[in-house]
């Protein structure tokens, strides 16, 4: 059913492009949010488009509080789970992104479009079924079930200092929340995509109740680039 859909949107740009109006709509993106919004639909999965509309892949309302926050903390360093076109949109903003990602050919795909000041970081899943010495962490992930995300959660820790902003949208997300918090820089936020699902509003749930009062978060809703229906983004932040 995806496949089809993005087939489906590849045909329809290929179209628009033949008969001249792709152009028109690439104005109107140019010009106006509602104008990207829509030329992002046709740019699903479209890792060289996407780099090029200048869009991470969060509700676009997370996005613009992100990038406030970065334009008021010049050298900021930022440390995201799961590279995308958001790795080339906060190199532009940050002094410093390390992105860990788990898949070897999504990796090799964003090779060509990494900015110099961005590190990405592979570290695929290991094999849940042979890991017998220490716990294993799972991703709920559809198709992910056997698979091992402890060493990818865990690389963080190989990453010295700490953050200003830490971007969770990867995989084994709560795993990486739970990790993120305390390498968050005082005054420093942590993104949380997709909070659509219910386990990753729980994961914060638990953070917000260690922390004890000691966390702001705000939930967006609502235009996503690539998608024609609302998604959420939270922020979080660990001390206000
Ligand atoms: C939710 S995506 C991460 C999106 C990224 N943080 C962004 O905002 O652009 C999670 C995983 O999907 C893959 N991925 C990232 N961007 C993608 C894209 N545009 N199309 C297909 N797969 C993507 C990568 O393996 C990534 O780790």
């Amino acid at each position: 059913m995806k496949a089809l859909y993005v087939r489906l949107l590849r045909a329809l740009r290929g179209v628009l492009r033949t008969t001249g109006l792709l152009r028109l709509l690439d104005r109107w993106a140019a010009r106006s949010r509602t104008g990207l919004w829509v030329r992002s639909w046709l740019s699903i999965y479209d890792l060289d488009e996407l780099v090029r509309h200048d869009v991470p892949w969060w509700t676009f309302d997370a996005a613009d509080r992100v990038e406030a926050f970065l334009r008021a903390r010049p050298g900021a360093r930022a440390l995201e789970w799961g590279s995308g076109a958001s790795t080339v949109w906060l190199a532009a903003r940050c002094a410093e992104v390390v992105s860990i990602e788990h898949d070897v050919d999504w990796a090799a795909s964003m090779r060509p479009v990494l900015p110099t000041n961005a590190e990405l970081r592979v570290v695929p899943p290991g094999d849940a079924r042979t890991r017998l010495t220490r716990e294993v962490v799972a991703s709920a992930k559809p198709g992910f079930a056997d698979l091992d995300f402890a060493d990818y959660v865990a690389e963080v820790d190989r990453v010295p200092g700490v953050f200003d902003l830490v971007v969770v949208d990867g995989r084994a997300r709560e795993a990486c929340l739970e990790r993120a918090v305390g390498r968050v820089a005082p005054g420093g936020l942590v993104v949380v995509d997709n909070v659509d699902r219910a386990r990753y509003r729980d994961a914060i749930a638990r953070v917000e109740a260690r922390l004890g009062g000691r966390a702001r978060v705000t939930w967006t809703r609502g235009r996503t680039p690539t998608l024609p229906y609302p998604t959420r983004t939270a922020l979080l932040e660990p001390s206000p």
